[in-house]
């Protein structure tokens, strides 16, 4: 049978920490190298993932002994500035973008260099909640509930009975730019044999080679299940698809009509 697929749009509020975080998945390019070169730019950290909102500062440094012009390039939205000899300290604002480039060019005695940086954004689910079943005439509703998640559009969320996939949905097409909640809603029939079968649901975020992975606790099918109503389709634990409601709240973190750069 085939499945029924309807969703809808919420708009919520929620607050995240600013904060950072470092990852390990990613490998600095190398140095260019000094002889070669007659000044070397750097620009740290060269990866800095943030919550959805959040800021982060780059350091762009030379070794470029006269004075030089410096500047830094990227779609986000730059706050202060910090100077020293040799270097300048960026303050990116209210990233947002899950993935963006940023460059900071030095100009020293005519000649151009530059270094680059990744600004990732990404907030692993605060918590994956399934709900115990809730039986409506010969169909359980499972609701899995996946809370304070970003990106939405590169989330995929699961539902398994006993350790098999039953039911899994991709949720491209939310292409928020905000930290959501997420509800997966998936009825179905079962049998008494499933009543012994956990139900978990999992949320898996897929960041270009970074994979971030979050499930509830299980829960089991209620005994009310054994009813004459549902011992009629005993000998099949999963009849049919019935309907699936998806709901993706988007939490708007502060409004800001910053550009995001995809990269
Ligand atoms: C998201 O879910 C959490 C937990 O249920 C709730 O406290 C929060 O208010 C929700 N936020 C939005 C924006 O719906
Ligand atoms: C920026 O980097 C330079 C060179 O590594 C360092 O001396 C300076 O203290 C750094 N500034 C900040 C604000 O971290
Ligand atoms: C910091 O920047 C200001 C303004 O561009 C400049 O006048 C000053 O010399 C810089 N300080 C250092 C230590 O480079």
């Amino acid at each position: 049978m085939e499945s029924v697929l309807f969703s809808s749009l919420l708009l919520v509020a929620a607050y995240p920490r600013s904060g950072s975080l470092q990852h390990e998945w990613m490998q600095s390019p190398p140095m260019p190298s000094r002889a070669s070169m007659p000044f070397l730019v750097r620009l740290s950290p060269e990866v800095e993932a943030v919550p959805p909102g959040g800021s982060v500062w780059l350091n762009c440094s030379h070794s470029c002994p006269l004075p030089v012009r410096s500047s830094l390039r990227t779609q986000l939205r730059q706050g202060k500035t910090l100077n020293g000899s040799g270097w300048v300290s960026y303050q990116l604002l209210d990233v947002r973008a899950w993935n963006s480039k940023v460059r900071c060019v030095v100009t020293c005695a005519g000649e151009t260099r530059e270094a680059t940086a990744r600004i990732t954004a990404y907030k692993r689910p605060r918590s994956v909640i399934m709900e115990p079943p809730v039986l409506v005439g010969h169909k359980y509703t499972l609701r899995c509930y996946v809370i304070h998640v970003f990106p939405v559009g590169f989330l995929v969320v699961s539902l398994r009975k006993g350790g098999q996939v039953v039911y899994f949905e991709s949720l491209e097409r939310f292409t928020g730019s905000d930290l959501a909640n997420v509800t997966l809603t998936y009825v179905i029939r079962a049998g008494p044999n499933d009543l012994w079968q956990p139900l978990t649901c999992h949320a898996r975020l897929n960041l270009d080679g970074l994979v971030v992975r979050s499930s509830s606790a299980p829960v089991m099918f209620t005994m009310i299940a054994l009813n004459p109503a549902s011992k009629a389709l005993a000998s099949a634990s999963i009849v049919a698809l019935v309907g699936i409601l998806l709901a993706v709240g988007a939490v708007y973190v502060r409004k800001y009509q910053a550009v995001q750069t995809q990269l």
